[in-house]
């Protein structure tokens, strides 16, 4: 349901400091970087697809990640939901011209807490010689564990490492040669907010303390039961 929002602001009003909604965090900075599929890109630049790749807008790339900036959107201070939009893509050719896939205007929008989706409008033929032109395809799923994340809330900032980004059937529609299901290239990603702006989380250690005085207080209380028997048995 989130997601169907996201997606229809982004859609409707395109995303900008205006659509952020009130009493989100608006993204001051983001940064992402992630290498598409490592295979694919050597396909491209090796000696069968003999190709290239171009970078525009918000996209750049550095060997041997493609990297975001500059994008526009929110999150909520809870971090399991929100949008940044880019504008740009990347032109992958090759096959003198055969191959010439357009992934252009990304997006990430949070879907839950550790998910998100990547969206992209496709353009080009796959190598099965479907022609494709859809905007906003569902292209992949971003998915990451507690551990990846680095979360300051006093400095606005929520940083992913290595996230896990796989295929969905959209994208595999759109894109083709790889199913639903396909890994790729990892991601990660770091954003900035204001300053307190997002949730300092859930603090672990009181529900763990509260384990860790009962399982104490059990253990105390079988050594005195214990010990109250073994000096009944003592006893003649
Ligand atoms: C003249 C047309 C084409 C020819 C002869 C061709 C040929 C090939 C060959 C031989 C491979 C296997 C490469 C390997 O195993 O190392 C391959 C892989 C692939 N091709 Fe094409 N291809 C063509 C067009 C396209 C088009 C239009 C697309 C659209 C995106 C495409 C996407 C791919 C992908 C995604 C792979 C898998 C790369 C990987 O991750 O290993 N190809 N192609």
């Amino acid at each position: 349901m989130r997601e169907a929002v996201a997606l229809a602001l982004a859609a409707v009003v395109g995303v900008s400091p205006a659509s952020v909604p009130e009493g989100t965090c608006e993204v001051r900075d983001i940064s992402i970087t992630w290498g598409f599929k490592e295979s694919f890109r050597s396909y491209i630049s090796g000696s069968i697809a003999q190709g290239s790749w171009e970078v525009s807008g918000d996209v750049g790339y550095e060997i041997p990640h493609f990297t975001l900036t500059g994008g526009t959107g929110y999150v909520d201070a809870a971090r399991d939901e929100g949008i940044v939009a880019f504008e740009g893509g990347i032109v992958f050719s090759g096959h003198d011209g055969i191959l010439e896939t357009a992934l252009q205007n990304p997006e990430l929008i949070i879907t839950g807490t550790r998910e998100a989706t990547l969206v992209l409008d496709v353009t080009g033929d796959t190598m099965e010689e479907v022609s494709v032109n859809q905007r906003d395809v569902r292209f992949a799923t971003v998915t990451w564990g507690r551990g990846a994340e680095e979360v300051v809330p006093s400095e606005g900032v929520w940083g992913v490492e290595g996230a896990q980004v796989v295929l969905t059937q959209e994208g595999s529609d759109a894109f083709g040669t790889y199913p639903a299901g396909e890994v790729m290239d990892p991601m990660s990603f770091r954003l900035e907010v204001s300053p307190g702006c997002l949730d300092e989380g859930t603090i672990w250690w009181i529900p763990g303390g509260v384990a860790a005085l009962t399982v104490g207080a059990s253990a105390l209380a079988l050594a005195i039961q214990r010990g109250r028997r073994s000096r009944g048995q003592e006893r003649p």
